[in-house]
């Protein structure tokens, strides 16, 4: 029988931490879901429901705009995102992630990069219009996410908005429905990531002096119900 995608994925991700690699195991992973040994668990053939919900809310009018798509995968919330009108950059650390999205989308209008969070490239500071930004800061151990929180702030231009959609860690407090969506470390009780779902401290830390948070929903994972999701909405002045 196959072996369950999660398993493979956290197999793979559990050797790769083990050699101090935090983000190398995103490349095994998508190289071997390409050859058809794997299956990346996170690819929903969709764009993420919670970014389909903003867009029908917010209507947003990205003629003569720029967005970029943090982490991209293989880009179903890119097309999303060009689909409104955006000129739309899509990057991820896997160059195998980055092939796939080019057979998924041939003839796309976004513009497909390999690229790495934690070392954006100089002229992607405040360039963007729209950043959205689905469970990359998630993926990484918790000591790496204030440095992609901040890239990720980096990108969004003056005026601009920013869309954050993770899992929501438990508040301190807990109440019964706060359920983790992985198993704690015994000793330290700490989520054995990945993923490591953020806090909502976490959540307040993606605002600078000039970048706001304007919205924040916690809300029952649209696909899985007893996991709780973050979406969150930021303006810069
Ligand atoms: C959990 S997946 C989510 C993918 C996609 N955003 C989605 O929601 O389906 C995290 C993605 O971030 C990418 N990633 C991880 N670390 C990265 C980094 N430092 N820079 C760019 N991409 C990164 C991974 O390759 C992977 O595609």
């Amino acid at each position: 029988m196959p072996e369950d995608p999660d398993v493979v994925s956290r197999r793979l991700a559990r050797e790769s931490l083990d050699r101090d690699d935090a983000t190398g195991w995103f490349e095994d992973l998508y190289a071997a879901a390409a050859d058809g040994e794997a299956v990346v668990p996170w690819d929903r053939g969709t764009a993420h429901q919670l970014l389909v919900d903003w867009i029908n809310e917010s209507q947003p009018e990205g003629t003569g705009k720029t967005a970029v798509v943090v982490g991209a995968g293989t880009g179903w919330d890119a097309e999303l995102v060009a689909d409104r009108g955006y000129d739309t950059t899509a990057f991820d650390i896997s160059p195998s992630a980055i092939e796939t999205a080019h057979r998924n989308h041939p003839g796309s209008r976004a513009h497909y990069r390999v690229a790495d969070l934690l070392n954006p490239p100089a002229d992607w500071h405040q360039a963007f219009d729209l950043v959205v930004e689905i469970y990359t800061v998630q993926a990484l151990p918790r000591p790496l996410q204030p440095t992609a929180i901040h890239h990720v702030t980096s990108l969004v231009a003056p005026g601009g908005t920013l869309l954050v959609i993770a899992a929501a860690a438990p508040d301190a407090a807990a109440a019964p429905s706060d359920a983790p969506t992985s198993d704690a470390d015994p000793q330290s009780g700490e989520p054995q990531g990945p993923p490591w779902p953020l806090t909502r401290a976490t959540i307040q830390s993606f605002t600078t002096p000039d970048l706001h948070l304007i919205q924040l929903d916690r809300a029952p994972s649209p696909t899985t119900p007893s996991i709780l999701r973050w979406r969150a909405e930021y303006l810069r002045d």
